[in-house]
């Protein structure tokens, strides 16, 4: 069977997750036996970003294909705001009643995601000029998708073509997946970036040293209205104050269209600690953003502009 570059591998039947809690310290492989371990890996973030859950998600149900119903309660449980978990468990629950492999299928949902990763990241690339600076949120990478990545896809391949000069990189509060994960990822692909706090990104862009915003996504409404990592609306408002586009880069797996508007998304709150152990904290893991201070949402079917029709 096809084993995955990137951070999920199946290997012989058994499934592996590069633990992102560890990076970018370490490059720990943790090994899943049963469902509920990918359960617990995904609820602390060992695998994350929307469509790597899903795609972990999918070959969680292949190690317990002899009690899906069970498995896939718990798995779809474990966060609430990525549509792409309800996704690929739908996905692996048609390919079961179709009586197929469900680790062929989850191999066939993960080359799928790549595919799309790369024909967004063609479509988004487009959209920028030259030698731009372009600001991004949390971690959209191969790390996020098992691919090729979302938002940090579309960067690549636009510092490729020579339109990138360099990257701001919100470092991401509360679990630092920006100055960790994407600071991680750029490293590797050799792209010029500096990480900021997230309460910079009004200065940056008062002082117009942003050309341009991409962010990834969670679960985009039938209406546009986008949820992501905490902070991107407010990147959003400070970059329509700014007139810089906003853009989300996403598969069409991260859009509901059972989800009318951003007001129906369900927002995961996470521990209090993980923001502080000195005091009473809150910790919603995810805010959205009105669809109307986004310039365009881009899917693998192209570069999408309100009002919004994303049929798949
Ligand atoms: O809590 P996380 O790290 O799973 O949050 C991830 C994000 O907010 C990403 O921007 C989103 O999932 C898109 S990943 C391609």
């Amino acid at each position: 069977m096809r084993s995955m570059s990137g951070p999920i591998r199946w290997r012989d039947g058994r499934l592996e997750l590069l633990d992102q809690t560890r990076l970018p310290d370490e490059e720990i492989w943790l090994r899943c036996e049963r469902a509920e371990d990918v359960a617990d890996a995904i609820r602390r973030l060992a695998v994350r970003g929307a469509p790597a859950i899903g795609i972990a998600a999918a070959y969680g149900l292949a190690l317990d294909a002899s009690r899906f119903d069970e498995a896939a309660e718990l798995l779809g449980s474990t966060r609430p705001t990525a549509v792409n978990l309800a996704w690929a468990i739908e996905r692996q629950r048609e390919a079961r009643e179709a009586g197929a492999d469900l680790a062929e299928n989850a191999d066939r949902l993960a080359g799928d995601q790549l595919e799309s990763d790369r024909r967004m990241a063609e479509h988004g690339a487009r959209l920028f000029g030259s030698g731009e600076r372009v600001l991004t949120h949390c971690n959209t990478g191969a790390l996020a998708t098992g691919g090729y990545g979302t938002a940090i896809g579309v960067i690549k391949t636009a510092f490729d073509a020579g339109k990138v000069e360099r990257v701001w990189v919100d470092e991401t509060r509360p679990l630092l997946q920006g100055s960790r994960l994407t600071a991680w990822e750029l490293d590797n692909a050799e792209i010029p970036f500096k990480v900021v706090t997230d309460s910079s990104v009004g200065t940056l862009m008062s002082q117009g040293l942003v050309d341009r915003v991409v962010v990834g996504a969670d679960r985009i409404a039938a209406n546009g209205d986008t949820a992501n990592k905490i902070g991107t609306y407010t990147v959003a408002v400070v970059a329509a104050r700014h007139g810089v586009p906003f853009h989300v880069a996403a598969p069409l797996s991260t859009v509901d269209p059972d989800t009318p508007s951003g007001t129906h998304i369900p927002i995961e709150r996470r521990n209090p600690t993980e923001v502080t152990t000195h005091a009473n904290a809150e910790n919603w893991a995810f805010d959205v953003t009105p669809a109307e201070l986004i310039a365009s949402i881009i899917t693998e079917a192209g570069v999408h502009e309100p009002p919004y029709d994303f049929a798949r």
